[in-house]
């Protein structure tokens, strides 16, 4: 059963185009990753998913089938919570708590904090988001989750203010939510969160999908030129991303022919002329002439 069903999308702040026909589903109870570098078109998906665009003032057009009970941990941990409030305040805010007597929504946002390994729940509740480390705002954010009941939850880009063992702890805590039977769609810019979390990836390029297909096929063998130049970006070696390595190519604005010419090692002359489709290869799917 799908959560989400997307067919050519196309998103617009005013006059600029961000998504260009995109196509997307999420299942039940799977994993979707979404990566690309800064300005991809990742966070305005994810308020597409859950039907926040009008607030962002985005315009749409194509088929958008949302299911309800869609969460979003939202990208930035520091302006997701509001700094006068405690963290019980903000939570008993959520709305599926406002129909519940103040004890049983107090025992529910309890759980909900054991559930993503806050077990000081007395002394986490009575501090404001500014006492509190990245990664329990993050703990906090993905508990508000977890309240809604959601079938989905969108994190967007959950683990990039935090450091290396306190990611790698929030993403098995996502990781253990979705073996629950909750579906995950994990928005990174980062290879390594997408070899960790495994399940079905996309790569946008542009506001455009570049390349999709089950995860652990992508990362070895790549059909996409930029899949793989965004796979070079990750030594293996250390879990560091190289974000100077990404930022070397600035890509040009093209106005005709593969968006990606500019930078393809691979283009031929066919590239600067047309416009590649998204062709299906067995499970996969690939924006390029030669592949
Ligand atoms: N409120 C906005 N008004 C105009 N353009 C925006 C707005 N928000 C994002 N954009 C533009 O939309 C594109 C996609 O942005 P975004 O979805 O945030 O990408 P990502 O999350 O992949 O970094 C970028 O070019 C960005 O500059
Ligand atoms: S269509 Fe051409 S330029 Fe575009 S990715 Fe393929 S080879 Fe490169
Ligand atoms: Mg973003």
């Amino acid at each position: 059963m799908e959560i989400v069903h997307i067919e050519d999308l196309c998103a617009y702040y005013g006059e600029k185009a961000v998504l260009h026909h995109i196509d997307l589903t999420v299942k039940e109870k799977e994993i979707l990753n979404i990566i690309g570098e800064s300005g991809a078109g990742k966070s305005t998906l994810a308020h597409i998913m859950i039907g926040l665009h009008k607030v962002y003032g985005l315009e749409v057009k194509g088929n958008i089938n949302v299911q309800k009970h869609i969460a979003l941990v939202p990208q930035n941990i520091g302006e997701s919570l509001d700094p006068v409030f405690t963290i019980y305040k903000q939570m008993k805010e959520v709305p599926a708590l406002r129909k519940l007597s103040k004890d049983e929504a107090k025992r529910k946002i309890e759980k909900s904090l054991i559930a993503v390994g806050l077990e000081d729940t007395k002394r986490i509740l009575k501090n404001y988001p500014h006492n509190l480390s990245g990664g329990m705002k993050q703990r906090i954010l993905i508990a508000m989750a977890i309240i809604m009941e959601s079938k989905l939850i969108i994190a967007d880009e959950p683990t990039s203010s935090l450091d290396i063992t306190i990611s790698a702890q929030i993403l098995r805590l996502l990781k253990k939510i979705n073996k629950q039977g909750v579906a995950l769609t994990l928005i990174t810019h980062d290879f390594n969160v997408v070899k960790l979390m495994q399940g079905r990836v996309i790569v946008m390029h542009r506001g455009m999908i570049v390349e999709e297909g089950n995860a652990k096929e992508v990362i070895d063998d790549p059909l996409h030129p930029y899949t793989a130049y965004l796979l070079n970006a990750v030594p293996k070696e250390n879990m560091h991303y190289r974000k100077d390595h990404l930022q070397v190519k600035e890509i040009p604005h093209i106005i005709k022919g593969c968006p990606y010419q500019n930078i393809c090692e691979k283009r031929r002359e066919k590239c600067s002329r047309g416009f590649p489709s998204l062709k299906v290869i067995d499970m996969r799917k690939v924006r390029c002439f030669y592949v």
